[in-house]
């Protein structure tokens, strides 16, 4: 049995600067002993989107403090620690220098081992952390840069079934909400609104829905929005209440016609398995509707639905520091000093490249 082990996570891909430290127990337990993260969701918000430039800047200011936080609320001084992971791709180039780089400098001075992490395999492997959950398992991710459908195999083993053709889904709901006035970031703002709208006054198109491939598109959802928005000016908070609905309605169909045949996949190609399950992460996991969408899916397919807590489907360093510990204790090598970030990493490195695919801050 492995020891228990400790790793301090550092998290600068996009726009949240964040430090964690997390423990695995000798029984494979995940234990969160901090995760401090600081959004820069204000430095960006007059902008509409994230500004790669100020990112960087920002996470410069306050990575540092961020960690001394993050080792004193967990009571552990870096000394105690097993080792160093660091976000090193994908992502905006800037924060993940600021990131790797001070990953690098804590590994030297502390001659701890480090970790290269990549941020997808972050996501991919939390419900390990919150839920103890065993390979394979199916993960959909959704946010602001990704919209991928992978199989999880086990540390490092990843298949991509089916990924975005055109626009991330997270980019979608900013889109609209920025052509309906409404604040950024759009996806909070448009669930809000559809909340009092009406899903059937628009027909709103379903791309990819019935096609055998489990690819998504979203970019012809966000141009019927922006014509029946025009078509209707000036805009009443009805009017922008119904088409948030509506959109959210067709977005809900959509992902139940593709996850429903990756479901299928699934469960073919894992007939043994007592209880396959689907993971979703990701910024976009927070909406409420599509959770519940996804939820009553899998439930009538006989899968076990896991959404990790809102803290952890959005970027955290939570998640970096347990991708690292899954690959210290499973004996993957650390990395050596010289390991550069990347912007594009790809978890599946075998999958053909499709525009939206391995990139991040596609934010517009
Ligand atoms: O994972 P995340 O925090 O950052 C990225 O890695 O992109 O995801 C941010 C994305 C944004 O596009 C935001 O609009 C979307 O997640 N989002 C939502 C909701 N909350 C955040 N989309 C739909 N409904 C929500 N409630
Ligand atoms: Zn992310």
């Amino acid at each position: 049995m492995t020891p228990a082990q400790a790793i301090l996570g550092i998290e600068t891909s996009c726009d949240e600067t964040a430090a964690a430290v997390v423990l695995r127990h000798a029984d494979g337990r995940g234990e969160i002993l901090s995760n401090v993260v600081l959004s820069q969701l204000e430095e960006h918000s007059a902008y509409g989107g994230v500004v790669p430039e100020i990112a960087a800047r920002a996470h410069v200011e306050a990575l540092d403090t961020l960690i001394e936080e993050a080792l004193l609320q967990a009571g552990r001084p870096l000394a105690s620690l097993d080792a160093i992971a660091a976000t090193s791709g994908p992502g905006l180039i800037g924060g993940l220098i600021v990131g790797l780089m001070t990953g690098k400098a804590l590994a030297l001075a502390s001659g701890k081992p480090l970790y290269a992490v990549n941020h997808l395999e972050g996501h991919a492997l939390t419900a390990r952390l919150t839920d103890g959950l065993a390979f394979p398992y199916l993960m959909l991710l959704v946010s602001g840069g990704h919209t991928q459908l992978i199989l999880v195999r086990g540390v490092g083993d990843y298949e991509r079934w089916g990924t975005t053709i055109d626009d991330a889904l997270g980019e979608a709901f900013d889109k609209t909400a920025k052509l309906l006035g409404l604040p950024y970031p759009g996806g909070p703002a448009v669930e809000r609104a559809a909340k009092s709208g009406d899903p059937k006054r628009f027909a709103l198109p379903r791309p990819l829905v019935g096609e055998a491939r489990l690819d998504f598109s979203f970019s012809g959802l966000k141009t019927a929005v922006r014509q029946a928005a025009t078509a209707l000016e000036p805009l009443t908070d009805q009017d922008v209440a119904d088409i948030c609905a509506s959109f959210q309605h067709a977005v809900s169909r959509t992902l139940k016609d593709r996850i429903g045949r990756g479901l299928d996949r699934f469960r073919t190609e894992f007939p043994q398995l007592e209880e396959p399950a689907l993971v979703v992460a990701g910024g976009v996991a927070a909406n409420k509707v599509l959770r519940a969408t996804l939820d009553e899916l899998c439930a009538k397919a006989g899968f076990r639905f896991i959404a990790p807590p809102q803290v952890l489907c959005t970027d955290n360093a939570a998640m970096i520091a347990w991708a690292g510990l899954e690959r210290l204790s499973t004996g993957l090598s650390a990395d050596t000093l010289d390991v550069q970030p990347r912007s594009r990493w790809p978890l599946d490195q075998k999958a053909e490249t499709l525009i939206g695919f391995g990139k991040r801050g596609a934010k517009a």
